[in-house]
């Protein structure tokens, strides 16, 4: 058995808040609709000037002093995004500038929508199993205010911006986070077109596809990364869903009978952060004494890809 432990975490969350009340001022909405079919009340978003790069700095910079680790002292560094400031240099590339991380550290970005930050988990266990460092500093980040279209109220709802960290350890005599990834190559449900249009690229989603796709995946996935570890539901200490819509979590909740304590989130105040929803949540809760060392977080991602990913997580 060989795998990670989670040190540290961190958050880097925009200063400006933007209501359901704000946004009922740009296009037809309200307050009751968007909270009653999604949860989420306000959303955060970057004020002009404030950047994606600023806001993996702050959560890595946390992370990294939670863990109580040097730069100096990662391996791997990988951002699962999919807007970061610049399509290249990388924003690891930048983090690792910025940082100080070391010449030899890996530093990448990753893809894979509302699930990358699992994606990017499961990388990092699997590089740090050859890297000379054994450290790994992870992050979901995302200015998703960038790709979204404040005319647009099928969407505009529910995204707000963020970033969060992780610092993980690999080492032989931890457990794996049985990690269990998929993917349903679709490019009709939700999608942001990008350069090859030439003209500002915004998300486009057909959101009952995509709300059925998740509460179909969902328990698979979890499911799935119980038997890979061959633990029960009990044996998990926390629940860190994709924070998408309250709904599907709540049917999520349902379908395999969870305790809702062990499946809080913060839907509510961040709305859909892509990549950067669970790590945002993770650090939550193991800043306000949910998720305690020793205890396991079960995180599952879901979205754009369509993707779906599962992993669980120990506090060391
Ligand atoms: N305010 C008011 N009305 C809205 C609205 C809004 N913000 N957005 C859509 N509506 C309207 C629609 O125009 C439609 O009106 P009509 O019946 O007159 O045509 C009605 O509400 C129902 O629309 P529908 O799309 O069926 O609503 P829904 O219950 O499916 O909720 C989502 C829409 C987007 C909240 C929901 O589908 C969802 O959350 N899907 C998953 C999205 C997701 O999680 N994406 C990210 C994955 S990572």
């Amino acid at each position: 058995m060989s795998g990670l432990k989670l040190l540290g975490t961190g958050s880097g969350v925009p200063s400006e808040i933007l209501t359901n009340d704000d946004l009922a001022k740009l296009v037809d909405t309200s307050d009751e609709w968007i909270t009653t079919r999604t949860g989420i009340s306000s959303r955060r978003r970057c004020a002009p000037g404030e950047t994606h790069t600023q806001l993996c700095l702050t959560a890595a910079r946390q992370a990294l002093d939670r863990a109580g680790l040097n730069p100096e002292q990662i391996g791997v560094c990988v951002v699962a995004t999919l807007t970061p400031d610049r399509l290249t240099p990388a924003a690891a590339c930048v983090l690792q500038k910025e940082l100080g991380l070391g010449e030899d550290t890996v530093c990448f970005d990753l893809n894979a929508a509302c699930s990358g930050f699992v994606y990017a988990l499961y990388t990092a266990q699997c590089l740090l199993a050859a890297a000379p460092r054994k450290y790994g500093l992870v992050l979901g980040a995302e200015v998703l205010s960038r790709v979204t279209d404040y005319t647009d109220r099928g969407t505009c709802v529910l995204f707000g911006d963020g970033a969060g960290a992780a610092v993980v350890e690999w080492r032989e005599d931890y457990p794996s986070i049985h990690a269990v990834l998929g993917c349903r190559g679709n490019t009709e449900s939700l999608l942001i077109p990008g350069v090859a249009v030439g003209v500002p690229s915004y998300i486009h989603m057909d959101g009952q596809p995509v709300f059925r796709f998740a509460v179909e995946v969902v328990p698979q996935c979890i499911t799935q990364v119980l038997d890979k570890a061959g633990i029960s539901l009990d044996d998990v200490d926390r629940f860190v869903f994709h924070q998408a819509n309250q709904r599907i979590i709540d049917m999520v909740v349902k379908k395999l009978k969870l305790p809702v304590e062990k499946c809080t989130g913060n839907i509510a105040r961040r709305g859909n952060t892509s990549a950067a929803s669970v790590p945002l949540l993770l650090d939550e809760l193991v800043r306000g004494g949910s998720l305690r060392s020793g205890q396991r977080a079960l995180c599952v991602g879901f979205g754009g890809g369509l993707t779906w990913a599962g992993a669980l997580l120990e506090l060391a």
